[in-house]
């Protein structure tokens, strides 16, 4: 199955909107003769319509990192999967461990975003990973199961059709931790056997997997030779374009 590769950044609660724009358009001057892999990243809510204006006729895609899952209302603080859409996004970050670590996510809310998502036409980047304890316990795939199974139980099959995953272990995320390859392989085969037991045989082979921790320009070639990595969700490493651009051309 041939799934095209994707390399999308997070850049977290990182940069003010100019200094968003001047990274995405260097990004894309870099970019300017790519055909592969995808390319995408999130600048904060405030910084991406900025970006995404920027970034126009460009290879590079715009996402956003998080969403409220009802359309409208009275919910200080929050903007909603359409407003997103409407200020150029085509991706969205769903379940990041660091809002389920630090704002209470859980699947039923994951479940409720996706479908707003969805709804709305944006590419949900359903995001999942165990943390340190749950890997020691030898609950990863307890863990990964229940966050996909949750996450996806309300949808068919062809609503899930742009469906991205990103296993990101928690224990790898900004500590420079790579999890090994062999880990990661364990993982990834895992998790596309899942979707087609939840799903079906032709999801999963579309479906495109993602590795996000500490990915770097050294580690990007191993990672990506794996056979069931399809690309990388990157932090740190995403947030300078000229670093950010070696993980891009991770093949050259
Ligand atoms: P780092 O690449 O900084 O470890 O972050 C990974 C991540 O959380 C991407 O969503």
């Amino acid at each position: 199955m041939n799934r095209r590769p994707f390399i999308a950044g997070n850049w977290k609660m990182h940069k003010t909107g100019q200094q968003a724009v001047q990274t995405a358009t260097r990004l894309a001057e870099l970019c300017s003769d790519l055909t592969d892999p995808e390319v995408m990243i999130a600048p904060t809510s405030l910084s991406l319509p900025l970006v995404a204006k920027a970034l126009e006729n460009t290879p590079v895609k715009v996402g956003a990192q998080n969403l409220h899952f009802e359309k409208q209302g009275a919910f200080t603080g929050e903007i909603s999967a359409e407003m997103i859409k409407a200020a150029g996004a085509e991706y969205i970050l769903i379940g990041h461990s660091e809002r389920r670590q630090y704002f209470g996510e859980t699947d039923e809310s994951v479940c409720k975003k996706i479908k707003a998502a969805l709804e709305a036409g944006l590419k949900p980047v359903l995001c999942i990973g165990e943390t340190q304890e749950q890997r020691e316990e030898k609950n990863t795939y307890l863990v990964l199961d229940k966050q996909v199974s949750n996450g996806l139980k309300r949808f068919g099959l062809e609503e899930l059709s742009d469906l991205v995953l990103a296993y990101e272990p928690v224990w790898a995320i900004g500590t420079g931790l790579t999890a090994s390859i062999e880990q990661v392989a364990q993982v990834h085969k895992h998790l596309r056997s899942l979707l087609e037991d939840l799903f079906s045989k032709d999801l999963a082979d579309r479906t495109r997997i993602l590795y996000g921790g500490s990915v770097k320009p050294e580690n990007v070639k191993d990672l990506m030779g794996i056979e069931d990595v399809d690309g990388a969700l990157v932090g740190g490493a995403s947030l300078d374009a000229d670093n950010f651009i070696n993980i891009i051309k991770y093949n050259e």
